[in-house]
């Protein structure tokens, strides 16, 4: 069969990516150009300068992974970019650089899902692994449990009712004065400190979906495999509330590992009350916090006592990168999807629509 290469472009939030991928599973260049030096100052991702970053950048960026993938644009079979969700000025630079390229070279364009792209990359390192699986999607914009049917099938089971976990991280991090991007420093922080100094409320729900998910906004009710993490957003800033005011020190270390740790319980806890009820035997995570060493060791664990295969993409390719793009572009372009020269940025894009 012919080799298939895909050119995939992603800046839905702070990375300017771009990778060439051949048949899916082969990462050729993987560059990303990371603009988190530049958001510290502000605490945190800043829309409009994040767009203009991705429009410097971006020509850059894919000159680059063209080069270390030894090819030219004549040697793409087709283009990949993230469409949604995310940040609707980022998105834009990336739809817009990848249509052009598209209708330059009249070359098949192909609009991704983000999440569908973090949840192909573990793909990438893991040959073996093909749907039907159990996948925690687990980013600083989304946490998700789903059931990938097949490529690009999804069968959501349970979403975050409120705070996605990696938000939580980066809120609870600038709150103990670790500052932006909070997932990675708690994670180093959390291994000086211990997790049980502090006993912060985990999620309790049930498999009927009642629980005590007392923080959680809206109204839609609640399901058994749906995530809060508000709460204990709330419980640690109250926390330290208290300490301030009753001038009792705390232990940065301590609220982080602390923190974690509840956090971690859940995701392991709802990922594991799924994986018995539908009997899944294989489990991946994605996202962002999916690099987070405590929650892998705990899935490792939580996998091995019930006989699960548990996968995990590494770290560089949990958090923002093309190189998942151009895996889910293959997979959908095996199934025939191609997008029109009126593709454009969704940013509260849903999984599973197109
Ligand atoms: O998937 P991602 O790069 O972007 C989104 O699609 O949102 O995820 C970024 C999130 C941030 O909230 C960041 O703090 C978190 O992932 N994160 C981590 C770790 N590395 C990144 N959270 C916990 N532990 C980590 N090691
Ligand atoms: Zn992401």
């Amino acid at each position: 069969m012919k080799d298939i290469t895909i050119l995939a472009i992603e800046s839905s939030c702070d990375e300017t990516a771009a990778a060439v991928v051949r048949n899916g599973r082969t990462v050729l260049s993987n560059v990303i150009s990371s603009q988190i030096d530049l958001h510290t100052l502000y605490g945190g991702v800043v829309p409009e300068i994040a767009s203009r970053k991705h429009v410097e950048k971006i020509n850059q960026v894919i000159s680059l992974s063209l080069q270390e993938a030894d090819l030219t644009l004549d040697d793409i079979t087709a283009i990949g970019v993230t469409y949604g969700p995310g940040l609707v000025g980022a998105l834009l630079v990336g739809v817009a650089e990848a249509k052009a390229i598209a209708f330059a070279k009249k070359m098949p364009l192909i609009g991704v899902h983000h999440i569908e792209g973090h949840i192909s990359a573990n793909y990438i390192e893991h040959p073996d692994l093909e749907p039907p699986f159990l996948c925690e999607v687990i980013s600083g914009g989304h946490t998700h449990l789903v059931i990938v049917r097949d490529y690009g099938v999804f069968e959501i089971l349970g979403r975050t009712r409120d705070d996605a976990a990696g938000e939580a991280y980066d809120k609870v991090a600038r709150a103990i004065g670790l500052g932006y991007p909070g997932g990675p420093k708690i994670d180093r922080v959390a291994k000086e400190g211990n997790p049980e100094a502090i006993e912060f409320p985990r999620t309790k729900i049930d498999r009927a979906g009642r629980g005590t998910l007392t923080y959680a906004r809206g109204s839609r009710e609640t399901g058994p495999y749906d995530f809060s993490f508000s709460g204990l957003k709330s419980a640690v800033l109250n926390y330290l509330n208290k300490c301030e005011m009753t001038k009792t020190p705390w232990n940065q270390a301590d609220v982080a590992a602390s923190f974690q740790a509840a956090v971690v319980d859940d995701l392991v806890d709802t990922a594991m009350r799924a994986a018995e009820d539908y009997d899944v035997k294989k489990f991946a995570i994605a996202g962002g916090v999916a690099s987070n060493s405590s929650l892998r060791a705990a899935m490792q664990q939580a996998c091995e006592a019930r006989g699960i295969s548990f996968y995990h993409p590494s770290p560089v390719l949990c958090t923002d990168n093309a190189a998942m793009i151009g895996t889910a572009a293959y997979y959908e372009y095996l199934k025939g999807t191609r997008s029109g020269w009126d593709l454009n940025a969704v940013p509260n894009l849903k999984l599973g629509e197109r």
